[in-house]
């Protein structure tokens, strides 16, 4: 069967990437405490055969609470809970953080929802960033070395005492009275330098085991991480060479931890407004960030090297300034955000094009998020994507109605799933608990 890729969904606020997008006529602005409106995204994903829904988290202060709403959800772990009860197929990935918790925390409910959802959950395992997401904790950032140590024991704790209740030894016999084998619900009485825990974990195997590891990050200690543990990585990238360079990263990674390493799939991020034309979709996002703009036109003007007036939004750069423009070699966004002043766009509508976003960005038709996805597949650059639309309420239909029939068609993307497990969806191996090859 020809490779085809696979597709996930960003959930976050309940809102939708765009910092406005709560206020987005159609948007009812008490979406973030709405897990009705988490439930409906969801199934909206659903319905296009979405392999995964990601849940980022932090948690941190958010910058500009009089204006944006927080990028976080209110809980991971109780939104998906509400979200497994009211789907049946589509996995389910939320960020745990492995600095700022227990491994017995993590492993417990990790498994508890991987056991309701029947064995859709995924751990995005994070080791966090940032001194005030630390100081939620009532901690300082420990140094990366640190962190990646915590979060090897960590993931291996936890893996270890998923394991602990064997697999078969839930036998609920109630001729005999025998409730388990307790000789297979043994302690794990594993430690190291900053975890430990004695289990065994009370909780038996779901339908694909146990919950599969994603990690998000692309440090030499990220990349490392991910090579030894994860199934999938949640990925940030702006060009199809840097998304090919990444992927290979992870891959040698994997192989060098003794893994196939097709075991690995990388996600590359892609934010969408799917709309008529580009005109349509600029007016759209236009309406709903044009508050960011004249600080974004600023970082614009230092990402081409020129002085941008933000006062002058609507103009197009001089020809004096777009003979000086040069892309800045800090910010990988520059070269892509050149090519589109030089199709002679407005500073409004530039910025509109979300040069200055966390991913690249598709403003207009369906077809075009398609050929995108379609280029970078091919290109082997990613096995997927994690898709971040504007505004959840109607982006989502409009991906699921507009660009997955056109992957379909090409034969680039599943009809329907397979299988009914977050381990099937991705095509990663069983296991259960640690994994022998890389823990000796
Ligand atoms: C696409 C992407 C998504 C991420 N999502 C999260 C997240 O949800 N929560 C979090 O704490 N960190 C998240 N991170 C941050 C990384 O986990 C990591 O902390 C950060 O990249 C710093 O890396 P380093 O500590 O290895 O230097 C994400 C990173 C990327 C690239």
């Amino acid at each position: 069967m020809t490779r085809q890729m696979i597709i996930g969904m960003h959930l976050g606020n309940g809102y939708g990437n765009l910092p406005g997008a709560w206020r987005a006529s159609s948007v009812d602005p008490t979406s973030y405490t709405s897990f009705d409106a988490k439930v409906r995204h969801a199934q909206a994903a659903e319905r296009g055969k979405l392999q995964f829904l990601f849940l980022p988290d932090g948690p941190t202060h958010v910058a500009d609470i009089a204006n944006e709403p927080p990028n976080f959800n209110l809980d991971v772990m109780l939104t998906l809970a509400a979200v497994a009860r009211e789907t049946s197929r589509i996995g389910l990935i939320a960020t745990g953080s492995t600095t700022f918790n227990e491994p017995f925390n993590l492993a417990r409910q990790f498994k508890a929802l991987d056991i309701m959802s029947h064995g859709r959950t995924g751990w995005n395992a994070v080791t966090s960033s940032g001194e005030d997401v630390a100081a939620n904790y009532g901690r300082r950032l420990p140094s990366s070395s640190d962190r990646y140590g915590r979060a090897h024991e960590t993931v291996q704790l936890v893996q270890a005492l998923w394991g602990s209740w064997g697999k078969d030894a839930w036998v609920h016999d109630k001729a005999t009275g025998r409730f388990a084998n307790a000789e297979q619900v043994v302690p794990i009485n594993m430690g190291g330098e900053f975890v430990a825990a004695r289990g065994p974990l009370h909780i038996p195997p779901s339908e694909q085991g146990q919950p599969v590891i994603f990690h998000a990050g692309g440090s030499p200690n990220a990349i490392e991480l991910a090579g030894r543990y994860a199934s999938g990585v949640i990925g940030a990238a702006f060009t199809i060479d840097d998304a090919h360079a990444q992927r290979a990263a992870f891959r040698t990674a994997a192989e060098r931890a003794g893994r196939d390493p097709d075991e690995l799939k990388f996600f590359a991020g892609l934010m969408t407004t799917i709309a008529y034309d580009r005109r349509e979709g600029l007016d759209r996002r236009i309406a709903l960030s044009e508050r960011t703009f004249p600080q974004r036109a600023a970082y614009l003007g230092h990402m081409l090297g020129v002085r941008l007036n933000p006062a002058r939004l609507d103009e197009p750069l001089s020809p004096d300034q777009l003979a000086k423009a040069r892309p800045s070699p800090g910010d990988p966004r520059s070269a892509h955000a050149l090519k589109v002043v030089r199709e002679g766009w407005t500073i409004r509508d530039v910025l509109a094009h979300g040069v200055i976003d966390y991913h690249p960005v598709i403003v207009g038709p369906a077809i075009e998020a398609a050929d995108h996805m379609q280029e970078w597949f091919e290109a082997d650059a990613v096995d997927g994507f994690w898709v971040s639309p504007d505004i959840y309420d109607d982006g989502i239909n409009a991906f699921v109605d507009g660009v997955v029939p056109i992957l379909q068609d090409r034969g680039l993307f599943h009809r329907d799933y397979n299988g009914v497990t977050l381990r099937e969806h991705l095509g990663a191996p069983a296991q259960y608990g640690t994994d022998p090859r890389v823990t000796q």
